[in-house]
């Protein structure tokens, strides 16, 4: 049946009038251990929901209706399962990654199952039917970073339970196929690059494979000696980035996002900047501060934080006993869009866009290999 929704119209707005609202920044914000605790202790409690899963999102006070996310793009789900549980066999066109905080767990996503211990990173291509269960004794808890946030503030979230649909899609393997796209070339036009392509080439676009991978934290924590060797006075910041070759120039951990580990054994305070990405900081070990916007938030193992809103002024102290933190960063969808914009030195340091133009430089010579 075809509805006409009459009464309701576009509003016509004259800029010459009506300027662009100013941003609005959300707030840097952090949800304490204690509080993570209880809310996984509630979560035990009683039944899973009707996917099998038992989770919480951890959702900002400015989220707009419908979008549940902790950064305008990014949502966050604190989930655990019982010894014994599974979850529903799902797929969805999120993608995102995850971290395993306590038990013993396995999610399996396609034709992959990766086995999880705590500190376990894996990765959650999109609409791969994906399975979480619990492969221990003590209850699995885990939690994971999807772009949900951004597609439901854009309407363009998509589920659904697989069946055979989803089967086929992920069998269809041709060897040689012929592309119609390929059928028609590109018609230069205007002298400048700019080129016509037949439909085609919509439907049939070239296709990178991102299959999911599993970051052990056993060959992760391995390999932080590098970082844990800069010390205060290195004008960079203590991580690694957790890469997934598939994302490419992206430099991401899933198309989205990019992960981080910053791993520092003593005292290390790190620059304010600012960027219009998002951070998300989960600390595992250690403590320290953050100053966000002015704003000072101390931190300690087991704190989640919205560590630096997008454009927000922020920097980072880590204590004499060290600290190791996850960030989850929107980064890598804002160079896709040639929207991150960057600024390294607070004061008066240049803005500029990463990934549109040639960025900054830091004084790693002077510190590597020490
Ligand atoms: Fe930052």
């Amino acid at each position: 049946m075809t509805t006409h929704a009459n009464d309701t119209r576009v509003a016509l707005v004259d800029s010459r009038t009506d300027g662009r609202a100013p941003r609005e920044m959300w707030a840097p914000m952090k949800l304490g251990a204690a509080e993570i605790e209880n809310q996984f202790a509630a979560l035990e409690d009683g039944s899973p929901d009707v996917r099998g899963r038992r989770e919480a999102l951890v959702v900002h006070p400015q989220a707009p209706t419908g979008v549940r996310g902790l950064a305008p793009a990014t949502q966050v789900a604190l989930g655990v399962l019982l010894p014994g549980e599974s979850s529903v066999t799902t797929r969805d066109n999120t993608n995102g990654l995850g971290m395993a905080l306590a038990g013993h767990g396995s999610v399996t996503i396609g034709d992959r199952t990766i086995d999880l211990v705590q500190q376990d990173v894996w990765t959650k291509p999109t609409m791969r039917l994906e399975t979480f269960r619990n492969t221990g004794s003590v209850p699995f808890r885990y939690i994971r970073y999807s772009n949900a946030a951004l597609l439901e503030s854009i309407s363009a979230f998509y589920e659904d339970f697989g069946g055979n649909d989803a089967a086929a899609a992920e069998e269809i393997v041709e060897e040689n196929r012929k592309r119609a796209k390929d059928l028609v070339p590109p018609i230069p036009v205007g002298g400048d690059g700019g080129q016509l392509l037949p439909y085609e080439a919509i439907i049939d676009i070239d296709e990178v494979p991102d299959n999911p991978l599993h970051f052990p934290w056993a060959q992760v924590r391995a390999e932080l000696g590098g970082v844990e060797s800069l010390k205060t006075g290195y004008n960079g910041r203590p991580l690694v980035v957790l890469y997934n070759p598939a994302t490419g120039r992206l430099n991401g951990t899933a198309p989205s996002f990019f992960a981080t580990i910053l791993s520092v054994g003593g005292a290390f305070a790190g620059p304010t900047h600012r960027h219009m990405s998002s951070a998300i900081n989960y600390h595992f070990a250690g403590r320290g501060w953050s100053v966000v916007e002015g704003q000072r938030f101390d931190w300690e193992a087991g704190d989640l934080m919205l560590s630096a809103p997008g454009w927000g002024a922020h920097g980072h102290t880590i204590s004499t006993e060290g600290a190791q933190v996850l960030t989850v960063q929107d980064h890598p969808l804002h160079t896709s869009t040639g929207s991150l914009v960057w600024q390294e030195d607070i004061e008066n340091g240049e803005i500029l866009t990463l990934g549109s133009q040639v960025g900054f430089q830091t004084n790693l010579a002077d510190y590597a290999g020490r």
